[in-house]
Formats: structure tokens, sequence, C-alpha cells
């Protein structure tokens, strides 16, 4: 539709249309819809009528029902305006891929673009409109539950994966392109950073810290041309999100130049009051109108409130304009005016959810998140060897992960099952009752498990210990796995772990039992035929953590770029007292930021700078040569930091700017070059102006952030 047309079907637009736009709700509203309205109707102020005068929906999906409810929806339309149709589509629609940790530790957001584009197309032939993906808030602290709906805890590294996803699933025209979604940038702001890591607790961080960590990954996706944005639930200095003016009017609109929907996370702005910054429910609908959010997401503050906020002060009349040409821009943009049903079509849907190919794709991608963090050699196994397999996950669907929706645990492999596909049976063995193994190994235990070369332990949370409101503070394995693993460790065999899992978890005690240990994550769909093909060496590992994994709890939140400190641990210091320490545990991560092995090994060269000086106008080049030394083709990914050694305000000891993956054979060397200019070493100030200082800096190269080489350059202004 042109604009023209559009502004003339605004311009008849009554106010209860308009505010019905404002209003978003679930999908059950919708399927109660044929019998009386009773309980969260009644709660949420929704009659019969007004129903079908809210402008969107959430969690509605499959072609044959979506286009039922749009054509409902347009029956009660005056104007004939579509309903918009949202849900989660996070790691994946009906083919699920890694959690989305998972899919920050390829290092390849082109992968991470396929994967966007895959799950937009299958849930846009279910009828989808709207993805409330990605989520890219940064994040810091294991014991939240979210980290695994997070690509990690580098804002460089997410800004690469917020422009990828919003590009895999937006494409270039939505309007042109039906089997695209629209993105929602989610949820800001600092939502990843809530104290001690519980969910929707209060956020405490500096502005500076907000703006030079926190914002660019939203800006990316953003400037990628994202059109939506998610309120997050917490607050920001003091104001919860979803009511604050400077962050939404000043921040998000005026500088940062977004101008799509603000839509409020689930009941937020109901959640005003109880945060106590609103008297009621009028008042919250009265600062979230303010703020400028344009969609309220289940909760009942605009459309029970918001006619008597009109009749009260004239001044809302025009930010529910401002609201409602949004939300009517959007459904054009998205070509619903053409064709209101848009992709949904179930044809298409028979052919293209959980295909073969979106599989095949799932599987590489999956194979690709593994990360190896423990190996002396007695990875990958080989198919002569005999297996042990245990633990409570070898016979484990749940490998989806949180937020996966439309997966279907069914359709999903166990690791057992994995196994008897690729190896001869004689070469798997298990215990057939694993429930006595807990409380100690007894002699037929024993017996069985002596015919085996090596121990493959299975472990893992459950799907329910990681995601919304799944925060916890104590990040170990379960107790029992832990004991399994010590009974396992007696036995002198040689013993293979992986787990299954959605946050950083405290592996000390397993990696002093493990020969060697496979991060798996919550792989998706194609979870368990990726780990078996990692586990033989079909696939070789190159996957890299994007979050630091801790020795112990109490480091937590432990990140890889901390601020320099005035008393910094020396190596040949390490114990001496009034330095910046922990009594009982080292300042180090178990594995740090960017750490993943191979089955081959790579070597890296001294690294060679094209110049010591670097001035405003000009690049220099940083180079490393990279061998792979082993014996199999492998990728390794090459990571550029850069330190800023004197400036006006405190700056992280290492920064991640660059990265390269290379695909090596044996013995095959390759340059890798990186350019570095003024512009990626600004920073902000105090005064939250982005620049950069005259004077030193040191570079690093290295295949994670802690074995890193440097080389000095000088900043001339
Ligand atoms: O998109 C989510 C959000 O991340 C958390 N609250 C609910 C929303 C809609 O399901």
């Amino acid at each position: 539709m042109k604009k023209e047309a559009l502004k003339a079907l605004f311009d008849q637009m009554t106010i209860e249309e308009k505010i019905g736009q404002t209003v978003q709700l679930a999908a059950p509203f919708f399927e109660e819809n044929e019998q009386e309205i009773t309980g969260p109707l009644n709660d949420m102020g929704i009659t019969k009528e007004s129903l079908w005068q809210a402008g969107s929906a959430l969690g509605i999906s499959g072609a044959e029902k979506t286009r039922k409810v749009q054509q409902d929806y347009l029956q009660h339309s005056r104007l004939g305006i579509p309903m918009l149709l949202m849900a989660d589509v996070i790691h994946g629609f009906r083919t699920i891929f890694p959690i989305p940790l998972g899919l920050g530790a390829t290092w390849n957001p082109e992968l991470i673009k396929e994967s966007a584009a895959i799950a937009a197309k299958e849930a846009a032939v279910s009828g989808l409109h709207v993805t409330f993906s990605p989520m890219v808030d940064l994040v810091r602290d294991a014991r939240w539950g979210r980290v695994l709906e997070s690509t990690g805890e580098d804002k460089y590294l997410n800004q690469q994966y917020a422009r990828a996803f919003v590009e895999g699933y937006q494409g270039k025209d939505l309007k042109e392109d039906f089997s695209k979604v629209a993105a929602c940038i989610k949820h800001f702001a600092g939502y990843g950073a809530p104290i001690a890591g519980r969910d929707y607790n209060t956020v405490e961080m500096t502005e500076r810290t907000l703006r030079e960590q926190y914002l660019p990954a939203y800006k990316e996706g953003i400037d990628a041309g994202a059109k939506l944005v998610m309120t997050s639930f917490n607050t920001i200095d003091g104001i919860p999100a979803t009511g604050n003016q400077k962050l939404m009017r000043n921040l998000l609109r005026e500088e940062m130049g977004f101008d799509g929907i603000l839509i409020s996370d689930w009941g937020a702005i109901g959640e005003l009051v109880p945060h106590g910054v609103a008297e009621d429910l009028r008042e919250a609908a009265k600062l979230a109108m303010k703020a400028g959010v344009d969609i309220e997401m289940m909760s009942p503050a605009y459309g029970k409130e918001l006619q008597q906020v009109m009749e009260e002060d004239q001044q809302y009349a025009q930010l529910l304009d401002e609201a409602v040409w949004r939300i009517l821009v959007l459904k054009n943009d998205l070509g619903l005016f053409e064709d209101p049903y848009r992709g949904a079509d179930e044809a298409a849907e028979q052919a293209e959810i959980f295909n073969g190919k979106n599989r095949e794709k799932a599987r590489e991608i999956a194979e690709k998140a593994m990360v190896l963090l423990e190996n002396d050699g007695t990875l990958p196994l080989k198919k002569e060897q005999k297996i042990l397999i245990v633990g409570p996950k070898k016979d484990s669907r749940d490998l989806l992960g949180a937020w996966s929706w439309q997966g279907q645990q069914e359709e999903t492999t166990t690791l057992m099952e994995a196994m008897s596909e690729k190896i001869r049976n004689e070469n798997i063995l298990s215990i057939e009752d694993e429930t006595d193994l807990y409380n100690g190994l007894n002699s037929f235990h024993i017996a069985q498990i002596h015919e085996a070369d090596v121990i493959l332990v299975v472990l893992g949370e459950s799907s329910e210990m990681s995601g919304e409101a799944a925060s916890r503070s104590n990040i170990r394995l379960p107790e029992n796995q832990l004991a399994l693993l010590r009974e396992l460790k007696k036995l002198n065999k040689k013993i293979v772990v992986t787990v299954f899992n959605g946050r950083p978890l405290d592996l000390t005690e397993v990696s002093n039992s493990a020969n060697a240990m496979i991060e798996a994550w919550f792989p998706g769909t194609e979870g368990a035929a990726a780990l078996v093909n990692t586990l033989y060496g079909e696939a070789n590992p190159s996957g890299k953590l994007s979050m630091s994994f801790p020795r112990n709890v109490g480091q937590v939140p432990i990140f890889y770029n901390q601020d320099s400190t005035g008393r910094p641990l020396k190596e040949d210091a390490m114990s001496e007292k009034y330095f910046s320490r922990y009594l009982d545990v080292e300042n180090t991560p178990l594995y740090p930021f960017g750490h993943g092995l191979s089955y081959t090994t790579f070597n890296f060269s001294k690294l060679f700078l094209s110049d010591n000086r670097l001035t405003k106008e000009d690049t220099l080049t940083v180079t490393v040569e990279v061998t792979n030394s082993g014996e199999r083709k492998g990728v390794e990914t090459v990571q550029l930091y850069i330190r800023d050694k004197v400036a006006r305000v405190v700056r992280p000891v290492k920064e991640l700017i660059g990265f390269k993956q290379v695909t090596l054979e044996p013995q095959e060397t390759q340059a890798v070059t990186f350019t570095i200019n003024e512009h990626q070493l600004a920073y902000t100030h105090t005064d939250y102006s982005v620049s950069s200082d005259a004077g030193e800096f040191e570079v690093m190269i290295g295949p994670n952030s802690s074995e890193l080489q440097a080389a000095s350059f000088s900043l001339e202004k």
C-alpha cells in the first residue's frame, strides 16, 4: 500500500481501533474465542468484541490455524487492517539449531545467518510475521538462566551475530520475500546483567559501561534493519526500562536512530506497578506511552486505561497516533495489506518444515558449535574400540533446550541411538540398570566396565535448568552425576565426558576426572548425530567458547575483558597478599573466552606489524602465519585483541577487535592479516563521547583470549 493510502486508512480509525492496535494477546485468547470468556480474558479486560481489536497476537502458528485466525480477524475489522502474528523463534522453528550460546561458539556469523534464514522460512510458511529474536544481551554471569539465549560475553562478537541474525531473518525486502520474518532486538537494555544472576532482578551499571559494552550489539541489530525492539524487565539507573523515557526516547530513538516498533516484554507495563514507579495501571500506561512503547504484550494497561488517559490529557492522543502509525507501517512493510495471509501455506509447510536440507544444516551447525574443552589424545574414538556409555543423558531426547517451542523431542535422536547407527553393536557397551551406579559400583558393574576401552559419560542439565526464570546459585552438574564420575574414576579407565547444557558450568571436578571433554550445549534436533560424528573424528571440533567458564561460582561474574586494576596480580608474585586476587582460587577461568581445541594442532608464527606507528588517516596491518602441525584437516579461529596502555579512563586488559577462521590441511600454512585503523581504538569517555587517545597500544593474536603473543604500536594524532 502506498504511504498516502496508509495515511488515509489511519485517518479513518477511531480511538478504540487505535488503542486496539497497541494491544498484543497470547494464543489462548483466540483459541478460547468459541467458548465463554472467563478468567484470564476478563482479567485482561478483554471482551468478545475487543478481542478482535487487538492488533497482534503471539504464539499462534500453523498455516491452517493462522489463516483461520486472520480470516476471522478481518471479518471483525471495519477497516480491513490485518493482524500481526508474532512468536519466539529463537534457535529454529521446528528444525532446532543449537542454543544461541552454542551458535556463539561457532565464531561463524555466516552460519548463524543461514540458521536464521531457515528458521524464518519455517516460521513464515506457518503464518508468522515476526520473531522475538535475536536476543543480543551481553552476558557475564553464568548463574543467569538466560545466558543460553545470548551469544556471549563479548560486544564485538555479539555485534557480528546480531547483524547475522537480523539479515538471516529479514532478508532484503520483507514485502517481496514472504519466506522472511521481521526481527526483534531484545531486551533493551542491559537485561543480561541482573544483580547476582537472578532473573528479573535490578541492573546496576554506569551509563558509560552500558554504552561501551552493552549497547553496541543492540545498535548493530538496529543498523542491520531490525523492525522491532523489545523492552527489558529490568531497571536502568532506577527506572524500569519499559517506562524509561531517557532510555527509550532519548537513547534508543533519537541517539541510536531506531524508528521501528518498540514492544514491551510480557506483562512489563503492568510490572511498573510492583516496581513501585506507577501507582496503578493507568499511571503505568502513561509512563509506557511517554517512553514510546508502541505495543503492550500481555498486560492490560493500554487496553483498559488508554481511553481514560486520553480523555484526561490530550498529549497522549499524539503519542498514541505515533505508536499506531508505526504499527501500520510494519504491517505494510510486511505486505499484509496486499496479502494478509502472507507466507502461510499448508503445502509449503509440508515441503519446508523439518525437511532433510534443514536438518542437514542443523547437524553441520551443531558440529561446529561443539567445543572440545580437554583432550589428552583419547579423542577421537576409534570404531574398533569398545565404548561403555553411561550417564543420565545417554538416552535423553531433552537435547533441544529452552525456547524450542515448536521443536519436538520425539523427533530427536538420543546419543545411544546415534551411536548404534554408526558403530557395530558389539562395540557399544552399556549397563542395563544404572540406578544403582550412583551409590557405588558393585562387582557386576565392575565386570561389565572391565571390558571397555573407554568410558563415555554423558552428563548435563535438563532443559528446565536454564532459560527464562531458571537462575541457579550452584552451577555445578547435579551431585549424583558427579558421584557417578567419582566412582568411574576409581577404575583407571579412559574417561570421555560430554555435557549437554545451557550455561558455563563449574566443570572443575569433571575436568580432573576426564581424559577428554566436549561441551555439546543443547545441540538441537540433530545434536546427537553431530556429537557422535565429533566423538569419532568425522567432524573435527572447531568451536570456541564465547563465554568464560569459571573454576567455581565464586568467580562469577568472570569475563576476559576486565578493566585493569591498580593492583594486578603479577605472574612472579602469585601468592602475595595485597593484590587483586582470591585466597582460595586463581583469578583465571577454568576455560577462557575463545578456548576450544581441535584434533589437530596449530602453530602461530611470530606476529608481524607493518609499522609501529598509526595515524588517523592510515591503517596498519598485523600478520601471523598459522600452520596446521597435526595430521588432520582443521579449522582455527585466529583472534585479534587490543589493549590501550594509557587512556583517560581505565581500559580493559584486552578487547577482541577481530577474528578470522582458516581451514588448513595437514602441514599447510596460511598467513592471516588484520587491518587496524584509528576507529577501532576509540572508546567511550566519561562525557560519553567516543574517541581514541594518542599513545601506545598492545596488539595481541592467538587461538584464545589467554594464549596470546603481543607487539606494540603507537597511535599518533
Ligand atoms: O520474547 C519473550 C521474552 O524474551 C521473555 N518474555 C516473554 C516474551 C514473549 O514470549
